[in-house]
């Protein structure tokens, strides 16, 4: 990332210190970083801690201009390469979506024409209350990036999604966006990405699902689309919001995914199947409420169809790689469901593990190929699992492609 000018706008939350080590490590990729702080981000380090870290001068007032040469906040809109907010509080949010300029940062924000990425990081409450909400919305549908908090321990004691995301995958995630166009290797690919997990009903008002939370194939979505590719998403039901820059379909039950799936199967490049998908639904699904009656329900349940299966089965050029969600002899189900869905690659998630499967921020995984395994992660956040799952497929579907050609 040498040449690359990145601003770090730091705002007035408690993750503000974490503003420091994203600094270092924004540093040690090689960008060349300057640092905007908030007021209120001084309250919880000081602009010394960032200008030894980034080697160069913090600005913290619009109108400290130290260089009459220029005007400080367009100079800086102008030079830079990205801006990135970490972490961006919910006011600094609601600045940016109303188009406020009322210090340093949010006046530079609003002279940049450059790609801006932000990393919110704030109270459960605050991060769900619908103004946030929309606010998010509206800046992403003006191409404003998200890299979402993540769940764990907040500062204000509860333990739920808001915490600002690990600064080394949020120097991963803008490293990734700013790969030059040439070099983004999914460009100009098609990437069909299944989320979340089926809702198969039993009537009106209930249903049959598993706990999937959409967070893994959200995060192969997003850096999927970062790689170039030009993504779908077919998603299930999820507890999450899905990445913007990519084309969403929502579907119910595993048929209704089959059904997505397959009508754009045959214009993609590469499809991957994290989706927990239901292997049985009921054989009935009654039209009204079902009344109580009995001490004992018996449910019929009938199979699903193999909605991975076929996709093997149909397969002609596309790039197949399935998930298998495992609780005993990881290696030896992952590979029996390789062969017999005749996928490319398979993800084996043993989601018995502590920090791996549903709904964790992280997972634990092992690809394989044909001939066993190929790579064996550590616990890893999410987006940085799927940042190796795409990298590999990414280049494994380069060099088959290369090797046809070169026939
Ligand atoms: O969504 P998260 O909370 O982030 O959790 C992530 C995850 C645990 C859901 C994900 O990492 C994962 O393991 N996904 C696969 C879940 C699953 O259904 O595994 P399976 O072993 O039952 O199925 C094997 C493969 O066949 C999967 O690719 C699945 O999408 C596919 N399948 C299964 C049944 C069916 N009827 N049709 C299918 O396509």
């Amino acid at each position: 990332m040498k040449g690359k000018t990145i601003i770090l706008g730091i705002t007035g939350g408690i993750a503000a210190y974490k503003g420091a080590a994203l600094c270092s490590k924004l540093v040690q990729a090689g960008f060349d970083v300057h640092v905007i702080m908030t007021e209120n981000a001084c309250q919880f380090i000081t602009p010394l801690t960032l200008q030894t870290l980034s080697r160069n001068l913090v600005y913290t007032d619009t109108f400290d201009e130290r260089d009459p040469a220029v005007v400080s906040h367009i100079d800086l809109a102008d030079r830079a390469d990205l801006i990135l907010v970490a972490p961006a509080t919910a006011n600094t949010i609601a600045k940016m979506a109303n188009g406020l300029a009322d210090d340093m940062l949010s006046t530079t924000l609003l002279a940049a024409t450059c790609p801006i990425v932000v990393a919110p990081a704030m109270n459960v409450h605050m991060y769900s209350h619908p103004a946030v909400i929309r606010n998010i919305q509206l800046l992403a549908e003006r191409n404003v990036r998200f890299i979402a908090p993540e769940t764990g321990q907040l500062a204000c004691g509860y333990v739920a999604k808001g915490r600002l995301a690990e600064p080394e995958s949020i120097v991963a995630s803008i490293s990734d966006m700013l790969r030059e166009g040439a070099s983004k290797p999914l460009l100009g690919k098609k990437v069909l990405i299944t989320a979340g997990g089926t809702v198969e009903r039993l009537d009106p008002v209930r249903y049959l699902t598993n706990d999937s939370s959409g967070k893994m194939g959200f995060a192969l979505a997003a850096i999927a689309r970062d790689y170039g590719a030009e993504v779908t998403l077919v998603m299930g039901r999820t507890s999450e919001r899905p990445p913007d820059g990519v084309s969403l379909v929502r579907v119910e039950s595993a048929q209704d995914m089959l059904k997505a799936v397959l009508v754009r199967y045959p214009q993609s490049d590469m499809v991957i199947k994290s989706a927990a998908v239901a292997d049985y639904r009921p054989v009935m699904r009654a039209d009204k409420k079902m009344k109580k009656s009995g001490d004992r329900l018996v449910l019929e349940l009938e199979k699903t169809t193999d909605i991975l299966q076929t996709l093997g089965e149909q397969k002609t050029k596309q790039y197949l790689v399935g998930f298998a969600a495992e609780t005993e002899e990881l290696d030896r189900y992952a590979m029996d469901k390789l062969q017999r869905k005749q996928c490319d690659l398979i993800v084996g998630n043993d989601v018995s593990q502590e920090g791996a499967g549903f709904n964790s921020d992280t997972n634990i995984i092992r690809i394989y190929d044909k001939d066993g395994i190929v790579e064996s992660l550590p616990l890893l956040s999410k987006l940085e699992t799927a940042r190796r799952i795409i990298a590999l497929a990414a280049e494994r579907m380069a060099n088959r492609e290369a090797g046809k050609a070169g026939r």
